[in-house]
C-alpha cells in the first residue's frame, strides 16, 4: 500500500515574503540586495507610506522592513494598520535615523520586533534579519499547528448542526474582547487555542442528549456537565497546550460561583476562562438550539449587561460592550 509522507522540513524551507518600505531608493536597493544575497527572493518594494499601506492591505507579508519617516503616510501609521489587520503575525523591523531611536524603542513595546539605526552597519542588518527570520519560522509553525487544531475541531463540529462553527465564532469573539482588554499577544494566542478546543469533550456525549428538545434528567445533565472535564483530559497529553487546560476546564464557571465543574467565583477563575465563558455564552444565546430559538444580538447583549457582576465579570462585560458593534456583526448566518 503506498504511504503518504508529510515532509514537515519542506514547510520549513518555504519562502518568506518580505516588504521593504523606504522612500530612499539607495536604502531600498541596499536592503533588497542584502535580502536576496541571504536567499530571500520574494521581496516587494514600496517607495513611500502610501505604497506600503496599499501592499499590506492586499497581502499579508511575513516580514516588513519599515522606514519610520516617509512622506505622505508615516511609518507609524503603516505599523498601526499592520497590527490592526494581522495582530502580531507579521514580524516588523523599523529602520530609523539615530534621532528617532526613542520612537523605535517605544514601538517595540507595541509590537515592533526590532529596529535598525541608519546609517546601516552591515552587522546590525544581518543580525536583525537572522533574528527576524527565526521569528517568522516560529510564527509559521504556530500557525500550522493552529490550522491543524482548527481542521480537527471542524471535523468534530460538522457532525452536529447545532455546533457547526461554534468554536471558531467563540474564538473570534474572545479575541476581540481580549484585545479590547489589552491582554498580551501570547495570552491571546493561548485563548485562541482554548476557544477552539473548549468543547471537544462534547464529542464524548451522546447527540441524543445534546439535542434533546425537552428538559434533561439529572443523570443527563450530570453527563453534559462533564464536557469541560473531558475536554481538558483530551488535551492534557499535548505538552505545548498545557497552559490552556485551566481555561478549557473552567469555561463554565460563573462570577457568582454558580458555574461548574468547580464552582469557583470572581478572580478565582482565570481571566482567560472568564473571557472564554462570556464569548461562549454569547454565541450559545445567539445560536439556534433544539430546545429554543436564537436570540437577537442586541437582546443577548442586554441580557449579558443585566447579568454583569452576577454571572459575568463586569470588566469583561464592559470590554464586550465596547467591541459590541463588531461582535454583533458576527452572528451566525
Ligand atoms: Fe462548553
Amino acid at each position: 500500500m503506498p504511504s503518504v509522507v508529510l515532509d514537515l522540513a519542506e514547510t520549513e524551507r518555504d519562502e518568506l515574503s518580505i516588504l521593504v518600505a523606504d522612500d530612499d531608493e539607495a536604502i531600498r536597493d541596499l536592503l533588497s540586495d542584502t535580502l536576496r544575497r541571504r536567499g530571500f527572493t520574494d521581496v516587494t518594494l514600496a517607495r513611500d507610506g502610501l505604497e506600503a499601506l496599499d501592499a499590506i492591505k492586499r497581502y499579508k507579508y511575513d516580514m516588513v522592513l519599515l522606514d519610520l519617516r516617509m512622506p505622505g503616510v508615516h511609518g507609524v501609521e503603516v505599523f498601526d494598520n499592520i497590527v490592526s489587520m494581522y495582530g502580531d503575525d507579521v514580524v516588523i523591523i523599523v529602520t530609523t535615523a539615530y534621532a528617532s531611536v526613542e520612537q523605535a524603542v517605544d514601538l517595540m513595546k507595541r509590537g515592533v520586533y526590532d529596529y535598525i539605526v541608519k546609517p546601516f552597519r552591515l552587522h546590525d542588518v544581518t543580525g536583525a534579519l537572522e533574528r527576524a527570520e527565526q521569528r517568522c519560522r516560529h510564527l509559521r509553525a504556530l500557525a500550522g499547528s493552529m490550522e491543524l487544531v482548527f481542521t480537527m475541531v471542524c471535523l468534530m463540529e460538522n457532525k452536529d448542526p447545532y455546533l457547526r462553527n461554534h468554536s471558531a465564532r467563540v474564538r473570534d469573539y474572545a479575541v476581540r474582547i481580549a484585545r479590547s482588554m489589552g491582554l498580551d499577544s501570547r495570552e491571546i494566542r493561548l485563548l485562541e487555542y482554548a476557544a477552539l478546543l473548549h468543547d471537544v469533550g462534547k464529542a464524548a456525549i451522546d447527540l441524543r442528549i445534546l439535542h434533546k428538545p425537552g428538559p434533561l434528567t439529572p443523570e443527563e445533565w450530570a453527563l453534559v456537565k462533564r464536557h469541560p472535564v473531558i475536554s481538558r483530559d483530551v488535551i492534557s497529553p499535548v505538552k505545548h497546550l498545557s497552559r490552556i487546560l485551566p481555561y478549557v476546564y473552567l469555561h463554565h464557571e460563573r462570577h457568582d460561583g454558580s458555574g461548574y465543574p468547580e464552582g469557583l467565583a470572581g478572580e478565582e477563575i482565570p481571566l482567560c476562562a472568564r473571557v472564554l465563558g462570556l464569548a461562549d455564552a454569547y454565541d450559545a444565546m445567539t445560536s439556534e438550539r433544539p430546545y429554543r430559538t436564537a436570540m437577537a444580538p442586541e437582546e443577548a447583549l442586554r441580557l449579558i449587561e443585566a447579568q454583569s457582576g452576577v454571572l459575568w465579570d463586569p470588566d469583561v462585560v464592559a470590554a464586550m460592550i465596547a467591541v459590541a458593534p463588531k461582535v454583533a456583526l458576527m452572528v451566525p448566518a
